[in-house]
C-alpha cells in the first residue's frame, strides 16, 4: 500500500467548534462543511458535531443531501441557494434553509409549490459584490416573500470580504451596511465567518458561520492558528522511499533545477501534486522528518517530491515525511507557497487515504 495517509483528528474539531460558540456565546452556529468539510470528511465531520452543532452550511444541494444522509434533524444551510428551480422542490422535501441571493432565485422560489415552506435567508451584498441584493432591492424582496406560503422564516446574511485583515476598513463599511436594515423584521441574522468570529464580536449576531476555524487553521496571515487556541485536524504522513548521495554539481528532479552545492543526501518522498500538495512549492519548502525540518529539492512531481537530507544524516528508508499538521501547520507551507491553508486542505485528493483518530 502506498505509504501516503492523511490522519484527520475528530477530537480536535470538536475542540474547535466548541471554541467558536465559545467565542460568541449565546449564538448558534452553523458547521461550515462544504467541499467534504474542507478536504477533512464530510460523513465523518458532520457525525463528530452531531450533538453539540446547531447546524450546517453547504455550498449546493449535492452537499447538502450527503449531511442529511447523517444527520436527519440537523438545520442545513444552502450557502449560495438554489441553482435551478427544481432544487426548491428537493430543497424542502430534504427540509434545508436557503440563502436567496439574486431576483431570479426570488422568482423560482415564489412560483414554486413546495411540500413545506423553507426557511428562507434573504443575502445581503454589504460589499463583497459577489452574490446578495443591494439594501433597496433587499427590502424590496423582503416585501415579495415575507407573506409568500413558500416561506417559513425570512432571515437575512451577509458575507465578509476582507474580515482577515486587520482593521481593514471595508469590514467596517460591511458591518454598518450590514446594520442599516436592521430596521427590517427578519428573524435571525448572519454575518461571520472564523475571521470575524475570532475578532469582530460586533458581527456575531444570532448565527455564526466557522469554517477555516473548525479546521484548526488560522483565517489570517498573520496570526498562527494555534496562538488562536485552534487545534490542526489533519496531519499529511509519507514516507521515505529511497534515499541516495548525490555528488556536487548534479541535479534533481524535473528540470534539473535544484542542483547540489555539495556532497549531498537526497531522500524521495512519497507524495506529490496528484495527491494535493502544491507542485509550485519552491526548494527549501520545509518537511518534517524525525521531528527535524529540512527543505525540498527540486521540483514536486505528481507521485512523489525530493528532499535533501544532508543536516539530517540519521535519516532512513521508511522514515515517516510529515507534509503539514501537528508539526508543521498548514498556513506555513501555505504561505511558503503563495496560497492558503483553505486551498491545500480541500484539494488533498480522493486517492489520499483518510484515517480517523
Ligand atoms: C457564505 C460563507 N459563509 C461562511 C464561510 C466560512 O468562512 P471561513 O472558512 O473563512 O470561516 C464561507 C466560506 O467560504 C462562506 O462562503
Amino acid at each position: 500500500m502506498r505509504p501516503l495517509v492523511a490522519t484527520v483528528d475528530l477530537a480536535a474539531l470538536r475542540h474547535n467548534y466548541l471554541y467558536a460558540k465559545q467565542c460568541a456565546p449565546e449564538r448558534k452556529a452553523f458547521a461550515v462543511v462544504k467541499a467534504n468539510a474542507y478536504g477533512h470528511g464530510v460523513r465523518e465531520a458532520v457525525t463528530t458535531l452531531r450533538d453539540i452543532a446547531d447546524g450546517f452550511a453547504v455550498a449546493c444541494l449535492e452537499e447538502a443531501i450527503e449531511v442529511r444522509a447523517v444527520h436527519g434533524e440537523a438545520r442545513i444551510l444552502l450557502l449560495e441557494g438554489c441553482f435551478a428551480a427544481e432544487e426548491y422542490l428537493a430543497a424542502a422535501q430534504l427540509r434545508l434553509d436557503v440563502a436567496v441571493q439574486g431576483e431570479a432565485q426570488v422568482e423560482a422560489l415564489l412560483s414554486a409549490s413546495l411540500v413545506r415552506p423553507l426557511n428562507v435567508w434573504l443575502k445581503l451584498d454589504s460589499g463583497m459584490h459577489r452574490l446578495g441584493f443591494v439594501a433597496a432591492k433587499l427590502r424590496e424582496c423582503f416585501g415579495a416573500l415575507k407573506q409568500a406560503p413558500q416561506v417559513a422564516e425570512l432571515n437575512l446574511m451577509s458575507h465578509f470580504a476582507c474580515a482577515d485583515e486587520h482593521e481593514h476598513p471595508l469590514t467596517r463599511q460591511q458591518l454598518e451596511y450590514f446594520l442599516s436594515v436592521q430596521d427590517l423584521p427578519v428573524g435571525q441574522r448572519s454575518l461571520a465567518n472564523s475571521a470575524a468570529i475570532l475578532t469582530l464580536p460586533a458581527a456575531h449576531m444570532d448565527w455564526i458561520r466557522p469554517g477555516i476555524m473548525l479546521y484548526g487553521a488560522s483565517p489570517f496571515a498573520d496570526r498562527s492558528a494555534a496562538s488562536l487556541g485552534l487545534k490542526p485536524l489533519m496531519t499529511l504522513t509519507g514516507q521515505l522511499i529511497a534515499i541516495r548521495d548525490v555528488p556536487p554539481g548534479e541535479c534533481v528532479g524535473y528540470g534539473a533545477s535544484w542542483i547540489a552545492g555539495r556532497p549531498s543526501k537526497i531522500g524521495t518522498v512519497s507524495c506529490g501534486y496528484a495527491d494535493g500538495y502544491p507542485r509550485h512549492a519552491p526548494s527549501g519548502t520545509p518537511v518534517v522528518i524525525r521531528g527535524q525540518r529540512v527543505p525540498l529539492a527540486g521540483r514536486v512531481s505528481m507521485d512523489m517530491l525530493a528532499v535533501d537530507l544532508s543536516d539530517l544524516p540519521a535519516a532512513q528508508i521508511g522514515d515517516e515525511v510529515e507534509l503539514w499538521g501537528a508539526q508543521l501547520p498548514v498556513d506555513e507551507l501555505a504561505q511558503a507557497c503563495g496560497t492558503i491553508g483553505y486551498e491545500l486542505l480541500t484539494k488533498v485528493t480522493p486517492r489520499v487515504p483518510r484515517h480517523y483518530r
